[in-house]
């Protein structure tokens, strides 16, 4: 009979009690005793393998593997008798004749598993003849070197990588050729390999470690400190490892907790060589590196020269989403306190965001879904390319799909999402919303059996008329969208009693069918943690919540463009932004910026941007200082220094050119917190805590998305995410399908148009034209095209609707 409460044992003589379903090697753990273990990860399902954990139990003639065998009431188990340290000693003998005699100079000499337990059980290294197996290793790529040779086939990395990465590796070969592989054994770069390094945090030899740590320091050398990835909204906790100061190698808090690439291995430009460690001042038209005091005197006399001849209208700032709170508030201090001025702006792409997360803001308060809402949930809802800006939302999805979650995808990309969801919802971007006010007149239609009460929508008749008009659509609309589809999402999403969460990219899809997504999880019920909103900016949230005061976040993102081309902006301060490589139309930028009288660029890089700047103050990364951001789900995350700052640092900076200014006070501020940041962090800034259940009104003219032609959209890269100066430096760029001047078609269009894979081709768009090269992309619905957002063939060609689309398209072949 099986036990219902808690019970009692007996481990090396010491009692314990433990709930039923603990496995012996667990209740172990729980005294303190470490059973010695290769194939057992704590967080991943034990497979039993290794053998390296077998205990003996009293009245049991064979030993048992405690990593897979569970506890029961009132057994004595004993885990270090020497017929079980033999036992073990045997495997370890075994592993050790395939396996290189390199410790002397080996990365993972002092937490190598199986050298601690070679050395604690006294193995013999060559009690068997040393036969190493010989396989090539795989270090083609610049982020996971992997080894085959070191492996002991434990098999930790599969099970991560199918737990919560790609699914790409495997057990390959048979007999002593098995090894851990990818189809077909290619190169992880040529896989479709996320790049998670998950495999790397669980490998418990050195079959896969960092590639850029290789040589750089052994585990006892590095020291340990924590912060918060800045590379997405989602805000996840990192420990970073140093030598000297330097990075050696990224981690996750826990070995099975997820990083992204960006997350792991996005950390390069901390310390690279092109990083800018002094201040410039252009003398005689050419940058000069100067000391701080001397372009800190340079900055306020330029600003304040601006100011005093033009006044306070004359001087802007645009400011860049990946810095914290406490150096955005100091910012707009400086700004609006120090120069009187409020033209500040952020970047045009990011007018969309700002309006999404206002509407969210309006009927969700404070109450988006986390992260572990969407792990945990029974029907998820995802909406384009979400998965792809926030990467750690995908490893999110699959352990909820790990779980039995009825996964449904509305969007146009046969790739993961739709190889895994029980539900594909095809639907070209353009008729994504009109899909979603479908399923919710539907769902409305089924409330003449009386699940849902139709009266709900009194009172919201723009919302109403779109679902008629939705209802009225054919369902189908030549792409492949399936009524029994729809009746089916309508189904698992429509049972009230089941948790869901509604997944999409904030920066990534229209106003319209944000709003028609919160809608449908209204309609449901669904007042509370029902939407997850990815955002691609770190701190695009805090950002815009500062930006409010005194004008609206979208007043605030249109303003970048306007303060120079409505305004008589003439002096100009931009943090952490390089308008040249990420807003629309660059050429047109570089003639506005040529025109100010006085720039200032703060910033990592000598951008485009700052290459132009009268005076380029070097900026620090947000793990270089104390400070707090406002991640995704609305929610503030504080975090340390955890790396010595390069340069004099964001806050100090600010407040030495505040303290010239004249505005003394604003530099105490830009030490402290303020009582601005202390709302934010506190969440009292964040709108809605009495929250209106209302719908949002439908703000677009719904399409079916059958219309001829292509239509070209942003597709935010796995890797590369929009707008980030940083991530170039990491390398990246080498495994993204999309980027540079990289156009993806699909098969049928691209047999249509007679253009082939690899051609140069012209593309042009209601806004503008440019030159692209085509890839053909099996994964895509016919009429749909895709350019990374922050590809330079983007930003020309989207126009006033980058960084999304969809915009119509033309194709021609160009002339060689
Ligand atoms: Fe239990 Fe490997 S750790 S069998």
């Amino acid at each position: 009979m099986k036990e219902t409460g808690p019970f009692a044992l007996t481990i090396d003589g010491r009692e314990t009690t433990v709930a039923p379903g603990t496995t012996i090697i667990e209740a172990a753990a729980g005294l303190g005793i470490d059973i010695p273990h290769l194939c057992y990860c704590p967080g991943l399902k034990s497979t039993g393998s290794c053998r390296l954990c077998i205990v003996e139990i009293e009245g049991l003639r064979s030993p048992v593997v405690a990593c897979k065998r569970e506890a029961t009431p009132g057994i004595v188990v004993h885990t270090d008798s020497p017929t079980i340290r033999e036992a073990r000693r045997f495997v370890v003998e075994l592993l050790l004749s395939r396996h290189p005699r390199e410790c002397l100079t080996c990365d993972k000499n002092g937490v190598c598993q199986l050298q601690r337990y070679a050395y604690e059980l006294g193995a013999q290294a060559d009690r068997f003849p040393v036969e190493p197996p010989n396989h090539p290793v795989d270090d083609r790529n610049l982020f996971i070197f992997r080894d085959p040779n070191y492996c002991i086939l434990c098999g930790c990395c599969i099970r991560i990588c199918h737990l919560q990465g790609a699914g790409v590796i495997d057990f390959i070969n048979r007999g002593l050729k098995t090894k851990v592989g990818t189809p077909w054994d290619r190169p992880l770069d040529q896989s479709d390999c996320d790049f998670c390094g998950s495999c790397i945090e669980v490998c418990p030899t050195a079959a896969l470690i960092e590639q850029r740590r290789r040589g750089r320091g052994r585990e006892w050398e590095l020291h340990r400190s924590t912060s918060v990835c800045g590379h997405c909204g989602a805000v996840c906790a990192v420990n970073f490892y140093l030598k000297g100061g330097e990075v050696v190698r990224v981690g996750a808090p826990q070995r099975v907790d997820y990083l992204c690439a960006r997350g792991r291995f996005g950390w390069v430009h901390l310390s690279h060589p092109e990083r800018l460690t002094r201040p410039l001042v252009k003398k005689n038209g050419t940058l000069v590196g100067v000391n701080w005091g001397e372009a800190l005197d340079a900055v306020a006399n330029g600003l304040l020269a601006v100011r005093d001849k033009w006044g306070p209208d004359s001087v802007g700032g645009i400011i860049g989403t990946g810095v914290s709170n406490e150096v955005a508030q100091a910012f707009l201090s400086l700004m609006r306190i120090g120069l009187r001025t409020n033209n500040l702006g952020i970047s045009p792409g990011l007018k969309g965001l700002a309006d999404v997360l206002h509407d969210l803001d309006t009927v969700y308060g404070g109450k988006r879904a986390t992260l572990e809402d969407i792990a945990s949930a029974d029907v998820l809802l995802v909406i384009g390319d979400a998965v792809r800006r926030s990467p750690v939302v995908w490893a999110k999805v699959k352990r909820a799909l790990a779980n039995g979650t009825n996964l449904i995808y509305v969007g146009f990309y046969n790739g993961r999402l739709a190889k895994t969801a029980s539900i594909w919802l095809r639907s070209r971007p353009e008729a994504i919303e009109a899909v979603l006010h479908q399923m919710a007149a539907m769902l409305l239609r089924l409330d003449e059996g009386g699940r849902l009460p139709g009266r709900r929508l009194e009172g919201f008749s723009d919302y109403k008329t779109a679902l008629q008009r939705a209802f009225s659509m054919t369902i189908s609309d030549g792409e492949g969208l399936e009524a029994k589809d729809l009746a089916a999402a309508c189904a698992a999403f429509g049972d009230l009693s089941r948790k869901a969460v509604v997944i999409f990219a904030a920066d990534g899809v229209s106003r319209g069918t944000a709003a028609a997504a919160v809608n449908l999880a209204l309609l449901t019920g669904r007042t509370e943690r029902a939407i997850y909103p990815v955002v691609s900016g770190a701190n695009a949230t805090g950002i815009l919540t500062l930006l409010k005061t005194g004008k609206t976040s979208t007043e605030a993102a249109m303003s970048a463009v306007k303060m120079l081309t409505g305004t008589n902006v003439r002096g100009l301060y931009i943090l952490a932004e390089d308008p040249l490589s990420f807003f629309p139309d660059p050429e047109r930028w570089r003639g506005l910026i040529n025109e100010l009288e006085f720039l200032v660029v703060q910033d990592m890089f000598l951008t485009p941007t700052a290459a132009l700047a009268d005076v380029v103050l070097p900026a620090s990364s947000h793990v270089e200082e104390d400070g707090s951001f406002i991640n995704a789900a609305g929610h503030p995350v504080r975090f340390d220094q955890a790396v010595p700052p390069v340069g004099m640092g964001n806050l100090n900076t600010l407040a030495q050119i505040a303290a010239r200014l004249g505005s003394q006070a604003l530099g105490g501020e830009a030490h402290g917190p303020t009582a601005e940041i202390e709302r934010l962090v506190s969440g009292r800034a964040v709108p809605g805590t009495s929250k209106p259940a209302l719908f949002l009104p439908s703000v677009s003219n719904l399409t079916k998305g059958n219309t001829p032609g292509i239509s070209l959209v942003g597709y935010a890269s796995r890797f590369y995410p929009v707008h980030d100066t940083r991530l170039r430096f990491s390398g990246f760029a080498r495994l993204e399908p999309y980027g540079g001047d990289c156009i993806a078609l699909s098969p049928i269009d691209a047999g249509a148009l007679g253009i082939a894979e690899g051609a140069d081709v012209v593309v042009q768009s209601p806004y503008s034209k440019a030159s692209a090269r085509v890839k053909i992309d099996n994964g895509l619905l016919p009429g749909v095209a895709l350019v990374s957002p922050d590809a330079p063939v983007a930003l020309a060609i989207l126009g006033g609707s980058w960084p999304l689309g969809p915009v119509p398209i033309q194709l021609t072949v160009a002339r060689t």
